[in-house]
């Protein structure tokens, strides 16, 4: 009997967890993950957090915890945890009520209920997204109801670094009230964050023009290895003055991936207008998920409110930052060794998880098929992926990778 079915064409694989299957699945024995964005240990092993197990064997054993739904908008301890770490637990606008969060399904859910309601209540069309930027933006902005997707420029592939004057160029010529998606920090995938005196100018033309700042912050923490600092470009935009919206995730730095562990953060000049806001936000979430899942808020909750636990994590996050930066400057020193041709110093200028390399698409693919090497073919590397095991493995193939595609450089 034919299928109603038929109709529906096979859709791409999503890159990033495509190369992941692949890797998982590949016997090749000194084969390396660098696609994912997810932290690995210098053995190459996922990583609990010492603070995180504590914490998920305190729950398991607390009597009190039950399985009844959570309030649409979360787990009350754990928004206000997540905004106070945001902005700094002293910035005033906590104390105005000028801010609150919505418990939201990771980062991605953060952007998800955040974009929708602006396409609903504010009635907000377009969207502006750094070139490039983590691809699952354009689609969760546009599934979300924003009918203009916009690309601004953010890297120069030449120099290696921000095309600022493009960034600029493209802001100044962007229509009202369009929303700007802007990396909190650690941009993903460059690893290039605007300077201070960089933010100041973006923020000017953002005031000036009147556009609206939607803050993704997947990785607080991994761009320094401290949270007040990779705070920074948000908390500048609220002293500014800027109304905004920050969708933050606790995948990254709590080591919470499939807990879907993030938090939409509201900053809003009017403290009246937060109760209608938040009903509004409540039928977006109702719509869309009807309520949270509670175990990964419980775990962020319990250990951001005990100042204790507060500061293990945060060296927990000192762990894994440190490991990064260690990695980045092995990679480079190999690179120089073998007398790779180019500089690679952005190596060590980017941060956060990610290096976008500069290796071409060609010599990305060639690393999968020759060295089993899994990369994604923009050239980004998931930095973490290297340890002192295979990181002259790694720059042994870039090596071999750029001198026999050199046209590609
Ligand atoms: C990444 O960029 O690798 C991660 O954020 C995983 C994802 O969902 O793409």
């Amino acid at each position: 009997m034919p299928s109603r079915f038929d109709v529906v064409e096979q859709g791409s694989p999503i890159e990033v967890f495509q190369l992941t299957k692949l890797f998982t699945e590949d016997s090749f024995q000194k084969k390396v993950n660098l696609s994912v964005g997810a932290y690995r240990d210098e053995n190459g092993k996922p990583w609990v957090l010492p603070v995180v197990r504590k914490m998920e064997s305190a729950l398991a054993a607390d009597p009190t915890l039950l399985h009844e739904y959570l309030p649409v908008l979360g787990l009350e301890d754990f928004t206000q945890a997540s905004v106070s770490v945001l902005l700094g637990q002293d910035n005033p606008v906590l104390a105005e009520g000028r801010t609150f969060g919505v418990q939201c399904l990771s980062g991605t859910g953060g952007l998800r209920v955040g974009a929708e309601f602006l396409s609903k209540h504010l009635k907000y069309t377009t969207f502006y997204y750094p070139n490039p930027t983590w691809e699952n933006h354009i689609l969760v902005f546009t599934n979300a109801g924003f009918t203009k997707p916009r690309a601004y420029r953010y890297w120069n592939s030449k120099t290696r670094a921000i095309d600022f004057d493009g960034m600029i160029e493209d802001l100044k010529s962007a229509p009202e009230n369009s929303v700007i998606i802007l990396n909190a920090c650690a941009h993903n995938p460059t690893g290039m964050d605007p300077t201070p005196e960089q933010w100041e100018k973006i923020a000017d033309v953002m005031e000036e023009n009147k556009l609206f700042p939607f803050f993704d912050s997947a990785y607080q923490g991994f761009a320094s290895g401290d949270l007040d600092k990779d705070g920074y470009a948000v908390r500048y935009f609220v002293k500014r003055g800027f109304e905004l919206v920050c969708a933050q995730s606790y995948a990254k730095n709590f080591g919470l991936y499939n807990e879907r562990v993030g938090n939409l953060a509201f900053v809003i000049n009017d403290p009246k207008l937060v109760p209608a806001i938040k009903s509004q936000v409540t039928w977006v979430v109702r719509g869309m998920y009807s309520n949270p899942p509670a175990h990964g808020a419980r775990v962020v909750a319990a250990v951001l409110k005990n100042q204790q636990l507060f500061d293990e994590w945060k060296d927990n996050i000192k762990t894994m930052a440190t490991r990064v930066k260690q990695m980045r400057e092995a990679l480079r020193a190999e690179l120089i060794k073998l007398g790779t041709p180019g500089n690679w110093d952005h190596i060590v200028k980017q941060i956060g998880l990610f290096s976008f390399t500069g290796l071409t698409q060609r010599q990305s693919e060639y690393l999968i098929q020759e060295y089993h090497i899994y990369l994604l073919r923009s050239g980004r590397i998931n930095i973490c992926g290297l340890n002192p095991s295979n990181v002259a493995y790694v720059a042994m193939a870039m090596n071999d990778a750029i001198n026999k595609f050199p046209e590609d450089q």
